[in-house]
């Protein structure tokens, strides 16, 4: 897997995808990424999805399935590798499929298309030979200066290594000679970018005397490097150039990391050194582009990731003017802004440095909505001494707050205008409106966003049958009983009948895989919900409270199922009447059920 672009339209067969399920083992999976415990027939664990203290995530082997009775997140081995690395489902698939050393069907590649694969490839292991190489060399005695330079600058042994940090010495060819000596050609090593050739000396590192920060895309793998001067000297950073695995308009420097912070936000700033010493501080949800200006592909990248970007400019000229070219971006991408106010230090390293942690999370707590943030630097243009200018200065922010799509975005922002810089609300919103009356086009009003609210004896009844569905899971040998009753018609909401079915449908077949019927499902809301549904708490503790429960729910689903084929029949629907009679029977026959239940297999 590599950091360009997915290809979304490739299709995996069922089969396949069935295939790469079975391979993957979800305890042996998930035990990748969190601490289990075993506990009766299932494993708990701190969930990754949130924070909490004590455990109340748990993987079951027999359904295959994840469940976080804490925060609601669920599914299966697919869901959780796309939940965990951020994967769309066809990388999980292939991510899963690589772990389990199952090669998946691949499109044809035409000779060119696989030569620029094997190139790619090449690439990435000179970058790793090369990043191991650096590596080494800050550790040994001849990397001292280098060391040096960064124990000075406040970086501890375990950051260093965290992020790979390395050494490239004085002499301007040692990588040259240990790549060579591997048998590299010199082709490839000039396509690595990590070479330069003049006339003059032939071939040559491009990295030398310098700190080497190796950068890395998602997963890790090392895409290439920048190297920064242990002094004053110019230029004071060199970045490899781009080459077949290196796109700057689409990596983030850090993002391997913060990908995977449970901070909601990403915090984006300028460089290396901010990144690292962010993290060093606590702050593991900080990236950098690389030393570009965000373009709209990282934007489109971090949404992916969150919701909110916090920008971490530099508070000199070209960090305001960096922010507000990226809020922009940020907005069409989906992703608000907010944007940090580091005064009166330059960037994040010297704020950290000299103010601490805590300081910083009180700026990040503190930092500015994007619009009022953009307003501010507008004023500057202003001479709000003057009735006229700030005259004019209140017409611009009236135009920039008529061109916000949503009515209650502009009622907010003409409050928040009005509040922060002492003017009228009414003066404030009839300029708005103005301009809005001004040819520009009328917006409808916002969508209600008010959800269908559920009555409590709906939710009542969906419990009961998410029991139900849950404990036929646990147990298929009750299936044979339920299915003489409840059919999955009797599912009163439309996506509980569709599980309902599928489950019936592999119970009959006297199969249980609850995780593909979740993977059935596309939309994430929904692959939600039949997570809980299978994963619905089992409130009893004997065997004979079980027993009576299971009939109890089955009578509750059977009820709830009658009384609304009652309520929604038509008088002339003879099929509906039909059906209602033959559940109230079904009900009937209920009155004296009992169930006996296996033994649990703990
Ligand atoms: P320090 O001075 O080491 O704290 O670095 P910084 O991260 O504060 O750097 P600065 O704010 O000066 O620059 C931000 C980013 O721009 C760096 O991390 C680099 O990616 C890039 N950059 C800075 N200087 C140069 C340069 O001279 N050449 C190139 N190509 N990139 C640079
Ligand atoms: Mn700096």
């Amino acid at each position: 897997m590599d950091s360009g672009e997915e290809n979304e339209t490739m299709y995996y067969s069922d089969e396949v995808i069935e295939e790469v399920r079975l391979r993957s083992d979800i305890v042996s999976v998930v035990s990748g990424y969190v601490k289990l415990q075993r506990r009766g027939s299932n494993y708990f664990g701190l969930c990754p999805f949130h924070n909490e203290k004590s455990p109340s995530f748990s993987v079951s082997p027999g359904k295959q399935m994840y469940y976080c009775f804490g925060c609601g997140a669920g599914g299966g081995v697919f869901n959780f590798i796309m939940e965990y690395e951020n994967y769309t489902f066809p990388e999980a698939v292939r991510f899963l499929a690589d772990r389990a050393g199952i090669s998946l069907p691949e499109e044809e590649y035409s000779e060119e298309a696989r030569r620029e694969r094997d190139k790619r490839s090449s690439v990435l292991e000179l970058n790793k030979l090369a990043a191991k190489f650096y590596y080494f060399q800050l550790r040994a005695p001849q990397g001292q200066r280098g060391m040096e330079y960064l124990k000075n600058r406040e970086l501890s042994d375990e950051t260093m290594k965290h992020f790979g940090l390395g050494y490239a010495g004085p002499d301007g060819s040692m990588l040259y000679r240990y790549l060579k000596k591997q048998g590299y050609s010199d082709a490839l090593l000039k396509d690595s970018g990590l070479m330069q050739v003049n006339e003059r000396q032939g071939m040559y590192d491009k990295f030398w005397n310098r700190v080497i920060f190796p950068i890395m895309d998602v997963n890790n793998k090392v895409i290439g490097f920048g190297g920064r001067v242990m002094g004053d000297g110019k230029p004071k950073y060199l970045n490899s150039p781009e080459t077949v695995v290196f796109d700057k308009s689409r990596n983030l420097y850090g993002l391997n990391f913060a990908r995977t912070s449970k901070e909601k936000n990403l915090l984006v700033c300028e460089g290396y050194m901010d990144v690292i010493s962010m993290h060093q501080a606590g702050f593991t949800n900080a990236v950098a582009s690389l030393g570009t200006a965000l373009t709209s592909r990282h934007a489109s990248i971090l949404k992916r990731y969150t919701d909110e970007v916090i920008l971490t400019y530099d508070s000199d000229e070209a960090g305001i003017k960096a922010a507000l070219r990226a809020i922009p971006l940020l907005k069409e991408a989906g992703v608000s802004a907010r944007v940090l106010h580091m005064d009166p230090y330059k960037d994040p390293d010297e704020f950290i440095k000299a103010l601490g942690t805590d300081a910083f999370q009180e700026r990040i707590a503190r930092a500015e909505n994007s619009f009022l943030f953009e307003l501010s630097v507008m004023e500057k243009s202003y001479d709000m001494k003057d009735p006229d200018g700030k005259t004019r200065f209140f017409q611009a922010a009236a135009a920039k707050i008529a061109g916000l799509e949503l009515e209650i975005e502009r009622e907010n922002y003409i409050e928040a205008v009005a509040e922060r810089y002492q003017t009228s609300y009414e003066g404030m919103r009839k300029m708005v409106l103005n301009v809005l009356m001004q040819g520009a086009p009328v917006r409808t009003a916002p969508r209600s966003l008010e959800r269908e609210r559920r009555s409590e004896k709906d939710d009542g009844l969906l419990k009961s049958q998410r029991l139900l569905l849950t404990w036929l899971v646990e147990y298929p040998e009750l299936y044979p009983t339920v299915s003489s009753y409840v059919s999955p018609e009797d599912f009163t909401d439309p996506l509980y009948r569709e599980v309902a079915s599928m489950l019936f449908e592999q119970l009959a077949k006297k199969e249980r895989n609850p995780a593909r019927i979740v993977d059935h499902f596309m939309d994430p809301v929904q692959q939600r919900t039949v997570a809980q549904i299978f994963n619905t708490e089992i409130p009893v503790t004997t065997r004979e409270e079980e027993e009576k429960a299971v009939a109890d729910t089955i009578r509750r689903v059977m009820t709830g199922a009658v009384e609304q084929k009652n309520a929604a029949l038509d008088p002339g629907d003879l099929q509906g009447l039909q059906a209602l009679i033959a559940a109230k029977k079904r009900l009937e026959g209920l009155a004296h059920l009992h169930i006996s239940l296996p033994e649990r297999k703990e």
